[in-house]
Formats: C-alpha cells, sequence, structure tokens
C-alpha cells in the first residue's frame, strides 16, 4: 500500500518510512555519518543549543519568504543539496525531487555522482537546475563536463571542495554496499527482506537499462567502477590535487553563478570570494567526510564576519526543521540547502513526498517567523537568538 505524504508531520516521519522501505546498506548509505559519526550527532547539537528570544506584538499577518540565493532568485531560503545516488531511493528520484524542488520554487542541485543524467534532469523537471561539481584528477574530463553542464542549461555550478580522499564510511563495508549498487553475498538477503523497493526501483532500472550506474562520469570512469570485484569499496576518482588554482580556473571557464561548497574556515572563504566565487556553503557534507569537523552553524558567524556582505554566505548540515532555517539565517546565512530530508520524501512516497518534505520546511520556517514577530526574511536577526551553553557540552 503506497504511503500518503500528507500523514507525514515531520521529516523525522518521513526518515521512519523511508526506514522500512530501503534495504538497510542504502538506508546506512544516506542516513549516517563517518567514523564515530560525531559531526553528524554535533550537525543537530549546534542546532540543538540555539533558542529563540521571540518578539510579540508585531503585526505578522503578512510574511514573505521570498529572496535570492547567489544572485538567483527563490520561493524561499532554502535549496535541494546534492546528493549522488538519490535515484537508487526513487525510480528516476533525481527527476522527482527536481519537480518538486520546481513546483516549490526553489533550486535544485543535480550531483555530479546522479544516477540521471544531467541532460534527462534537465529535459524532464524543469524548474532552477544548479549542478554540483566533484573536479576528477584529469582536470580536462572535470572541463568536457562543465561544457555539458552549459550545453544543458543549468544556471549555477557548486563545487565540492571538502572531499580531497574518500571518507571512511565502515558500515558500507560491512553491509556490503557499493555505487554503482550491486546485489552480492553481503547484501542478497537485506535486498530479499526489502522487495518493495527492489521491485518498483531497482527491477525497473535493470529491465530499462540495466545496473543503475553514474550517468554523468564519461565512459571510462563508468567502466571502471563497473569492472570492481564485488564487496570491493566505492571508488569513484577524486582529487586530492585540487587547489585554488583549479578554483581560478574555474572562474574562468564557468561564467554563471559560482558557488564554493565545504568551506569551514574563514580564510577559505575570504579565499573563495578572492577567486570570484559569488557564494560560499558552509557545509560539512552533512557529517559524511571528516567526522572531527565543526558542524556548520559554529562555523557559521565567524564566516559571515570575514565575509561581511561581500557574497552569500549559505549552509547545509544537519537541517531537519523550518526552525533550523531560521537560526541559520539569524546568523547571518542567505539560505540553507537540505540533503537528507527530500531524499526521505522521495523514498517514502515519489515526486509527491519530496514536495512534502519540502513543503513541511516552508510551512514550519512560515511558523517560527510569525511566533517571533518577524514578518519577512530581514526582521531574522542575531538579537533574536540565546545560546544554551549547558548542552554544548553534553
Ligand atoms: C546520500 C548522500 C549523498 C551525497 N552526495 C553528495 C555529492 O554527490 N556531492 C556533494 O557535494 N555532496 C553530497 N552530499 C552532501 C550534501 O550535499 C549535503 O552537504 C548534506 O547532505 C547536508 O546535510 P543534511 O543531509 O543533514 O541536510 C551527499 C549527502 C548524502 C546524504
Amino acid at each position: 500500500m503506497s504511503f500518503n505524504p500528507q500523514d507525514a508531520y515531520t521529516i523525522a516521519d518521513l526518515r521512519a518510512v523511508a526506514k522500512d522501505i530501503l534495504p538497510k546498506g542504502l538506508f546506512e548509505f544516506v542516513d549516517r555519518g563517518t567514523e564515530d559519526e560525531l559531526a553528524l550527532k554535533r550537525n543537530r547539537k549546534g542546532f540543538e543549543r540555539i533558542c529563540v528570544r521571540p518578539k510579540v506584538l508585531v503585526d505578522v499577518s503578512k510574511r514573505s519568504i521570498q529572496t535570492t540565493m547567489a544572485g538567483q532568485s527563490t520561493s524561499m531560503p532554502l535549496a535541494v543539496a546534492p546528493t549522488g545516488a538519490a535515484g537508487l531511493l526513487s525510480f528516476d528520484g533525481e527527476i522527482s525531487i527536481a519537480r518538486a524542488a520546481a513546483k516549490l520554487g526553489i533550486p535544485f542541485t543535480l550531483s555530479t555522482a546522479s544516477i540521471t543524467s544531467m541532460e534527462r534532469v534537465a529535459a524532464e523537471a524543469g524548474g532552477r537546475l544548479w549542478f554540483q561539481l566533484y573536479m576528477w584528477p584529469d582536470r580536462e574530463v572535470s572541463y568536457q563536463l562543465i561544457d555539458r553542464v552549459k550545453a544543458a542549461g543549468y544556471e549555477a555550478l557548486l563545487v565540492t571542495v571538502d572531499t580531497a580522499v574518500s571518507p571512511n564510511r565502515e558500515y558500507n563495508r560491512r553491509n556490503g554496499f557499493t555505487l554503482p549498487m550491486q546485489i552480492n553475498s553481503k547484501n542478497m538477503f537485506d535486498v530479499a527482506r526489502h522487495p518493495t523497493w527492489f521491485l518498483s526501483v531497482f527491477l525497473k532500472y535493470l529491465l530499462r537499462s540495466g545496473i543503475p550506474a553514474l550517468e554523468n562520469y564519461p565512459d571510462q570512469y563508468r567502466q571502471k567502477l563497473m569492472q570492481r570485484k564485488p564487496g570491493q569499496q566505492v571508488s569513484l576518482p577524486k582529487s586530492d590535487s585540487l587547489n585554488w588554482d583549479d578554483l581560478k580556473e574555474l572562474r574562468k571557464r564557468w561564467k554563471g553563478s559560482l558557488m564554493v561548497k565545504g568551506v569551514l574556515h574563514p580564510d577559505d572563504a575570504q579565499r573563495a570570494l578572492e577567486c570570484g566565487a559569488d557564494a560560499i556553503v558552509v557545509s560539512n557534507h552533512g557529517g559524511r567526510n571528516l567526522d572531527i569537523a565543526i558542524a556548520p552553524i559554529d562555523a557559521l558567524p565567524a564566516i559571515v564576519e570575514r565575509v561581511n556582505g561581500r557574497v552569500d554566505v549559505l549552509l547545509d548540515s544537519g537541517v531537519r526543521r523550518g526552525s533550523d532555517i531560521f537560526k541559520a539565517l539569524a546568523l547571518g546565512a542567505k539560505g540553507v540547502f537540505a540533503g537528507r530530508a527530500p531524499l526521505w520524501g522521495v523514498t517514502a512516497a515519489g515526486e509527491e513526498g519530496a514536495f512534502r518534505a519540502l513543503d513541511i520546511l516552508r510551512e514550519e520556517l512560515d511558523r517560527v517567523m510569525a511566533f517571533s514577530g518577524c514578518p519577512s526574511l530581514s526582521d531574522i536577526d542575531r538579537s533574536l537568538l540565546w545560546f544554551d551553553h549547558s548542552s554544548a557540552s553534553e
């Protein structure tokens, strides 16, 4: 029986449905962090220790959440974060999430590591499309990818700079989870226990075009990944030689809006803007890369101070409530990205589920603004916040 997304009242509700549907290996690939999952927990703690000191007796009857992010207009200060392999959670899942974002009037960011090609998403989803770039060791191959991004009509490029090497996610190895996802002796029973997912997602891909692959990857990389032996660790080519000169070169090649994703240090924020970035995305990759990384919400104030309004500062990692968006805005972010939230939605109920996830965040933000005496986003500022230091050290 299919799930009615209106029965979900929170992002946590959607996550619970997704947990039932997905094989454990795939669920954990999305849900979990890395190593001891300290960054994952810190991302939530960072938000939870911030309280709001609301203002009352303000006429909040006409509220607006319309804004811009990196110079691009959006119906609310939220964009969908790039998430590789999102299409594995639901058949053509990337198209479904992009359509949901378009319906809400917010940008959707497609990952380099998507299951659906950038051309298909552009042709079938519409809306405001941004593209996330992982630079490969062979720069020329990356430049060819950028040419495809331009030709497909994406309006902004987010270059991810926080993944110099592959993260240490032991659970993927234990679960036999690899990308592209294959069924092997380690995950066979796990998949068999989740027939809804197998029949409505994996089998549909198999019947249409074979094992779902990373469609933006050039042929030589895709073949390498497919030849991986069963159980062998995910090894996508990443560039540990990526440096500031690469960012300058990207700036020359990409004339549209350029964002740098994965900045946590104010010095790096400054360098990114000196290289011509239009926005900085303060992110620890949702706690999935460096486990001892600071929570972006904690890193935000120093970066906002250093950037001093010269470019937009955006944030992701740990956003699960509209109130988290409010807190990030109060600390100076221009907008936030949600990664896992729309993934849980699309798993639970396809496009409608993804829409529900984003709409829950919209409703919650709107309500917090009304409660806090903020009819518009420009009324949200740091004076409304109070920091609960007692829970910070728990
Ligand atoms: C399953 C999954 C895949 C991801 N893949 C990418 C990716 O391909 N490129 C990227 O820059 N970030 C990727 N991220 C990180 C997100 O863009 C974002 O930084 C993170 O999910 C934000 O945290 P949240 O999930 O708590 O909202 C991925 C995150 C998840 C959960």
